[in-house]
C-alpha cells in the first residue's frame, strides 16, 4: 500500500517523529511505501507530494516543525475531497494518515466519510483533545514556557516587579496550568476559570507582601471579567475560529493601576511550538506513527490512535471531536491552593 502522510495546522515539536516511525515501521514491517503531501491539506489537493524513504527520515525526530510543511488550508476552498481523490490517483496514494488537531481531524473525518480511506494521528501543544489522554507537542510546549518564566523570574526579583507571562492553548489552559505550576506561579489564569480582579489582586499583593516578586501566568483564551470572550484582535483563521493572543498586556495595566506594582508582561507566542522535542514527546510521536501504520495495515479506516495510560490504543475519529479536553475544577483548584 502507498499512504500519503498530511501533517496540518500549527506545527508541533514531535511531527517529524511521528512521519520517521510511520516511514521506518510501514516500510520493514509490512513494505508500505510512503508520500508525504506538502504544506498539509493544499499539498493533498494540488497533488503536492514527496516521496518518504528510510534515506528522506534520517535523523529527523530531533528536529522540530515538519519536513513536509504544513498549513491551516481548508481543502473546500481547494476542491475539496474531489481534489484529495483526482490527486491520490495520479500518485497511486491508497490511503492517507492525517496528523493534526481538532480542525484536522473534522477534515479528515468529512473526508473519511467522503470514501477516502483515512487513519488519525491527533497533535496539538494545547493538549484539548479529548480522546487521547496527551497531545505530543503539550510537553515540549509546558518546558519551553517554564524555563521561560523561570528566566522572567530573575528579572522580576531583581526588579521587584510584577511579572506576566502569557502561553498559548487557545481555549484549554492546560498550558498555563502545567507551566505555571512547574514555574511556583503565584496565579494562573484559565480559559476555564472566571477569575475576578479582586482575586488576582489579592493573590499578587500576598506574593508582594511576602517579599516575592509576583509571577502571574495567563493562558491566551482567559476571559478577563466583565467581558464575555478571550481577547482577540487578529480576525479569524481559515476555519473561522479567533486568532488569540495579547491578553497578558491588558491583565499587567489591571495589575499595575489595582496595585501600583510595576509590572511587565511576556507574550511567548510560537517560541513555544519551536525547537527541539523533548524525549517525551519524540517517543509518544514515534509511538502513534507506528501505531498508525498499524491501524492502515488493519483497514480500521476512520479510525485514530490515542493514548490511554501507557497504552496506545484505537478510537473512532469522532471521539477526538466530541467535546474539547478542557482543565476540570478539581485540577485548577488543586493548583490554586498554592497561589498567593
Ligand atoms: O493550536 C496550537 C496553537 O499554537 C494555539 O495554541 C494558538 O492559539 C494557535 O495555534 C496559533 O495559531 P497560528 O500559528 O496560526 O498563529
Amino acid at each position: 500500500m502507498r499512504i500519503g502522510i498530511v501533517t496540518s495546522g500549527g506545527d508541533c515539536p514531535g511531527l517529524n517523529a511521528v512521519i520517521r516511525g510511520a516511514v521506518l515501521h510501514g516500510q520493514e514491517s509490512y513494505g508500505h511505501a510512503f508520500m508525504g503531501f506538502r504544506g498539509g491539506w493544499r499539498g493533498a489537493t494540488l497533488g503536492d507530494a514527496i516521496p518518504l524513504t528510510r534515506q528522506t527520515v534520517r535523523g529527523i525526530s530531533k528536529l522540530g516543525g515538519t519536513i513536509i510543511g504544513t498549513s491551516r488550508t481548508n481543502p473546500w476552498e481547494f476542491g475539496g475531497e474531489g481534489a484529495v481523490k483526482d490527486s491520490m490517483e495520479r500518485l497511486g496514494v491508497d490511503a492517507i494518515m492525517a496528523v493534526g488537531g481538532d480542525g484536522t481531524l473534522a477534515v479528515a473525518k468529512r473526508l473519511h466519510e467522503a470514501g477516502i480511506p483515512m487513519v488519525g494521528v491527533p497533535k496539538t501543544i494545547d493538549n484539548d483533545l479529548n480522546a487521547t489522554d496527551m497531545t505530543f507537542g503539550f510537553d515540549t510546549a509546558v518546558s519551553i514556557a517554564t524555563d521561560a518564566m523561570d528566566r522572567l523570574r530573575t528579572t522580576g526579583d531583581s526588579h521587584g516587579r510584577c511579572m506576566v507571562a502569557e502561553v498559548m492553548g487557545r481555549n484549554a489552559g492546560w498550558i498555563a496550568l502545567h507551566s505555571g505550576m512547574a514555574a511556583g506561579a503565584h496565579a494562573i489564569l484559565i480559559p476555564e476559570r472566571r477569575t475576578t480582579a479582586d482575586e488576582l489582586v489579592g493573590w499578587v499583593e500576598s506574593a508582594k507582601l511576602r517579599g516575592r516578586a509576583p509571577l502571574v501566568v495567563v493562558a491566551e483564551g482567559f476571559v478577563l471579567e466583565g467581558e464575555v470572550a478571550a481577547h482577540s484582535g487578529r480576525g479569524l483563521d481559515a476555519f473561522g475560529r479567533p486568532r488569540l493572543g495579547g491578553i497578558g498586556e491588558r491583565v499587567a495595566e489591571l495589575i499595575e493601576s489595582r496595585t501600583g506594582i510595576e509590572t511587565r508582561s511576556t507574550l511567548l507566542g510560537h517560541i513555544q511550538r519551536g525547537g527541539v522535542p523533548t524525549a517525551y514527546d519524540r517517543v509518544l510521536a514515534t509511538r502513534f506513527g507506528m501505531s498508525a501504520v498499524d491501524l492502515a495495515e488493519q483497514g480500521s479506516w476512520g479510525s485514530m490512535v490515542a493514548l490511554r495510560g501507557t497504552s496506545v490504543i484505537e478510537v473512532d475519529l469522532t471521539d477526538a471531536l466530541d467535546e474539547p479536553k478542557t482543565v476540570t475544577e478539581s485540577r485548577y483548584l488543586e493548583a490554586q491552593r498554592l497561589f498567593g
